[in-house]
C-alpha cells in the first residue's frame, strides 16, 4: 500500500500515544523503513505487521486497530489532507455512500499504483443502505467497519453499521448495511 496508509498509522500512534510508544510499535514490527513516503508503494506486509504491533503494544486486538484507524483515516487523514476530496463525495451521508463505488477513481489519479478496493451499493432506502465490500487482500473488514462509523462521524449522523456477512465464513465478499 502506499506510504501515506503507513505515514497515517504512524501519526494515529503518535498523537494518541506519543512518540515512545510509536517507536516500540516501529521496533516490534521489524519494519526497517525510517520514514513513509506518501507516495511510494511499499509493500502490503508492511502495513500488516505495523497493524498487528500497534496491537500488540496497545494491549488491543487487531480489529480494535484497524477499526481505530479506519475513523481516523476519515476524520483526519481524510478531513485534514484531502478535505476537497472528501467534500466533493456527497452532501450527506446517504450521498457519500451512494457514490462511494466512485470515489478510489479520483484517488487513482493521484496515486496510479493504487489496488483499491471495490464497492458496490444495494438496497438504497430513506434510513438505510447496504455496502457490498471486494477486495484483493484479506483481513479489512473492520478497517471498512472503522471507515463506515468514521463517515457517520463526519456527517454528524448516528449510525448502526451490521455486517451481514463475510468472507470468514464463506462468502464472497462483505455485505455490511448501514442505517442511520
Ligand atoms: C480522500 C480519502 C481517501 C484516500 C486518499 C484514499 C486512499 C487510499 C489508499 C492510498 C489506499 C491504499 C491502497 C494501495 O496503496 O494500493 C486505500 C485503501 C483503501 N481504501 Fe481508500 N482512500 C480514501 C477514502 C476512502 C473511503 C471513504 C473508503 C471507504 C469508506 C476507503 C476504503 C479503503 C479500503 C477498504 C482500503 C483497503 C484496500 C483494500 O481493501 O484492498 N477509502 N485508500
Amino acid at each position: 500500500m502506499y506510504g501515506i496508509v503507513n505515514k497515517a498509522i504512524e501519526d494515529l500512534v503518535t498523537e494518541n500515544f506519543g512518540e515512545e510508544k510509536w517507536q516500540e510499535v516501529k521496533a516490534k514490527s521489524g519494519v526497517d523503513v525510517d520514514f513513509f513516503l506518501s507516495n511510494e508503494p511499499y509493500d502490503d506486509a508492511i502495513t500488516y505487521q505495523l497493524a498487528t504491533a500497534a496491537s500488540e503494544v496497545l494491549g488491543i486486538t487487531v480489529g480494535e486497530v484497524l477499526f481505530v484507524f479506519g475513523e481516523y483515516w476519515i476524520l483526519k487523514t481524510g478531513k485534514e489532507k484531502y478535505g476537497g476530496l472528501m467534500q466533493a463525495g456527497g452532501e450527506n451521508l446517504k450521498e457519500f455512500l451512494v457514490n462511494l463505488p466512485m470515489f478510489h477513481n479520483r484517488i487513482m489519479l493521484m496515486y496510479p499504483k493504487l489496488t483499491p478496493p471495490e464497492f458496490k451499493v444495494s438496497n438504497i432506502n430513506d434510513n438505510d443502505i447496504e455496502i457490498h465490500y471486494f477486495s484483493k487482500r484479506e483481513g479489512l473488514q473492520d478497517f471498512v467497519h472503522g471507515l463506515l462509523s468514521g463517515l457517520g462521524k463526519m456527517y454528524e449522523t448516528k449510525v448502526t453499521i451490521s455486517l451481514i456477512q463475510t468472507r470468514e465464513t464463506g462468502s464472497t465478499h462483505e455485505i455490511f448495511k448501514v442505517a442511520w
